[in-house]
């Protein structure tokens, strides 16, 4: 498709939930929206891309008051670390906002009451499983106890991971709350359902708009033939969420305001920036909106959301593009194996633009899972960027800057050759269009092989030895350079940093089909991107499975992981409390541990003949010095753990939520090592 005319593109990625990490897992739907804005806007279009965080439900409140901090403050700081995780994978949204916000309260509102006045909402009383000590109703994930079918211990209320059955939670035997500990008693309650058999017709029309991929409008018919149920868009207090109006004690569940926080976050933008807003929500004439979203949530996009959008009066999606899963190595991304990622952890070691590269480099536009095999990664990631597409430049670069003042020549000596760089172009921008990344790719290195074959033939680098060859030297050098041009102009959306440094080299924008630089001064070279090491991914595996000892991200979306099944507060007998054997112990020597992440390597004298040795999670928060004497509170019979780095032979208290907010416990003046916490 050609950018003749200018569209207007509204396009949204899943909101990520406010209690955990961001991992590679979700990096590869925030890259590939990314990289499709990116081309959007590179052909001229008015395409925006919003996000927000997604702040509510049971998993957030729980978590935030494990951590000992509000809701609110969790979420801020979240958010923080969001934003700055996107930032650096050079992921750029227009606007990120979040779904605890008046924006979406407003429009959460605004559409509950069209779907109420239009009787699309019904009231009834369910019975479900309440914690009498926390006083909450359990979330199906929060219930734990035996598997009916194959009698697994400790499964989750709805499915078992032994055997894979799935069965409500009042089948399961020995039913405990993950919370507290106690048996759930069960509990009567209103709740509020919107009657989705009521948008049948409709749906079943737009799955036949070609919206959806086949695959995706094949799902659809299939739920749509087996009748939709009521949605329960209610859930009680304690909630951290948006109370409904006029019902008091009763909350909107997590995935009624969610996706509304799509809308939210554009009509904060378009306050901030006088756009206006109705053109891209209520008339999908003269404007394009589209969801990229994992294969885990087709059904809230599919079902719900172009009900909710219906009953309020806003234009339906023009289209919901489901990508897979990742797996790592062929399989589930794993904490033990270190291949859970976060993309901080990422970051520490690698260029986030190889990883944007590889993606893009496997992506189509179907629902299958993408693996990130690593050595393919190394390879593919060396053998093209570096060893392919820098390599032009390379060899060309240092000779127009030496012998000819930075001055590319004044004309082409292949012109033809230029243009089928720039003919292939409508073939990329197809491929782009229909997010057949890999395809784009295929067809840009290939071009790049027709460039460094085109180098190979001339041999600049003998020319240069010629005397008087001067101007066949440029030349040669300036056809290398343009081809070089117009290839980091289609790369641009999968590499807009290195797309950054390479204007600043040519000293001018690229733009898609760019004409070719004649006459034209540039900079001096700079090396444009290093190779990967294996060093690298080894270090980012190890401190992967170091995090698995200090913190486990909790957020599921399009990763193929539960979420962690924190906040476990059993109540536990005096007995076992009396097994904990807490001590005095002092600091006698503290130290970096080469390659850790978050570690210190702490001796500890509790009065034994052989002092303890044990790591602890509190990088962050001190520097090793300032604890040299210091007395602290261990856990001395803790089983001996080995980990990557040694042997850890007990455990330090600590509170705070973590980072530099740790705090080591230390005991009043006259504790003595080796005494017993009591
Ligand atoms: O599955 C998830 O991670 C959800 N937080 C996605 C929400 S997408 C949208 F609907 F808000
Ligand atoms: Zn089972």
């Amino acid at each position: 498709m050609d950018s003749q005319t200018s569209r207007k593109i509204l396009v949204t990625s899943a909101l990520p939930y406010a209690n955990g990490s961001i991992h590679l897992g979700h990096l590869v739907e925030y890259i590939q929206t990314d990289i499709w804005v990116r081309f959007q806007k590179l052909r001229g279009h008015q395409c925006y891309y919003v996000c927000a965080d997604d702040a509510h439900g049971t998993a957030i409140m729980l978590r935030a008051q494990q951590e000992g901090i509000t809701p609110q403050q969790l979420v801020d700081r979240v958010h923080q670390e969001h934003t700055s995780d996107f930032a650096e994978f050079a992921v750029q949204f227009d606007n990120y906002h979040s779904t605890h916000s008046p924006e979406n309260q407003h429009f959460a509102n605004y559409i509950y009451e069209s779907l109420l006045q239009q009787g699309h909402v019904t009231k009834r009383t369910i019975r479900q499983a309440f914690d009498p000590v926390k006083q909450l109703f359990l979330p199906d994930r929060f219930i734990r106890g035996t598997c009916p079918r194959c009698g697994a211990k400790d499964q989750y209320g709805d499915n078992c991971e032994a055997c894979g059955a799935t069965y409500l939670p009042t089948e399961l035997k020995d039913p405990v709350s993950a919370l507290s500990g106690a048996t759930p008693i069960e509990k009567d309650s209103d709740h509020y359902f919107v009657n989705l058999a009521n948008f049948q017709e409709m749906l079943r029309e737009w799955t036949k708009s070609g919206s959806l991929h086949p695959s995706v409008a094949n799902k659809l018919d299939e739920w749509l033939a087996e009748g939709l149920q009521p949605w329960d868009i209610s859930r009680d207090a304690p909630y951290f969420g948006f109370e409904i109006p006029n019902t008091p004690g009763k909350y909107f569940y997590v995935w009624l305001d969610a996706p509304i926080g799509y809308i939210a976050s554009f009509k904060n933008f378009c306050d901030k920036n006088q756009i206006d807003f109705d053109s891209f929500w209520k008339d999908d004439k003269n404007s394009e909106l589209y969801h990229f979203i994992g294969k885990d949530i087709v059904y809230f996009h599919t079902l719900f959301w172009p009900a909710m959008l219906t009953s309020a009066g806003f234009r339906k999606p023009n289209a919901v593009f489901v990508h897979g899963f990742l797996t790592v190595d062929g399989q589930k991304m794993s904490k033990s194996r270190g291949t859970f990622i976060t993309a901080r952890t990422y970051l520490n070691h690698l260029n986030p633009e190889y990883l944007r590269y590889y993606f893009s480099a496997k992506l189509g536009s179907g629902v299958d899972d993408i693996d990130l095999n690593l050595s393919d990664f190394l390879n593919r990631v060396n053998a093209d960027l570096v060893g392919k597409v820098v390599n032009i430049a390379s060899r060309c670069a240092g000779f127009i800057a030496k012998r000819f003042d930075g001055q590319l020549a004044a004309t082409l000596p292949n012109p033809e050759l230029y243009q089928q760089f720039i003919d292939e172009g409508h073939e990329i921008a197809e491929s782009y269009e229909l997010r057949e990344y890999n395809k784009a790719i295929r067809e840009i290195m290939g071009l790049a092989d027709k460039a460094n074959q085109y180098i190979d033939e001339h041999k600049p680098w003998v020319i240069a030895k010629q005397l008087g060859q001067d101007a066949e030297l440029q030349a040669v050098c300036t056809q290398g350079l343009n081809m070089f041009y117009v290839l980091m102009s289609y790369l641009s959306p999968v590499l807009p940093m290195m797309a950054k440094q390479v204007e600043e080299f040519f000293q001018i924008s690229l733009t898609w089909q760019p004409k070719p630089l004649l006459s034209h001064a540039i900079q001096p070279f700079k090396p444009l991107m290093q190779r990967v090491e294996q060093k690298q991914i080894d270090a980012m595996l190890d401190a992967s499975k170091e995090n698995l000892t200090v913190t486990s991200p909790a957020s599921s979306q399009s990763a193929p992981v539960k979420p962690a099944l924190e906040p476990i507060f059993p109540t536990i007998a005096y007995e076992d409390f009396a097994k904990v054997d807490l001590r005095i112990a002092k600091i006698i020597n503290a130290e970096h541990v080469e390659g850790a992440e978050k570690l210190l390597r702490l001796t500890l004298d509790i009065g034994e003949e052989k002092p303890r040795n044990v790591f602890a999670g509190i990088k962050d928060a001190y520097a090793p010095e300032t604890l040299v004497g210091r007395y602290t509170v261990m856990v001395a019979n803790l089983a001996p753990r080995t980990m990557k780095f040694g042997v850890s032979e007990g455990m330090v208290l600590a509170a705070g939520p973590g980072k530099k907010d740790l705090w080591i416990l230390s005991p009043d003046s006259g504790a003595q090592p080796g005494m017993r916490v009591k």
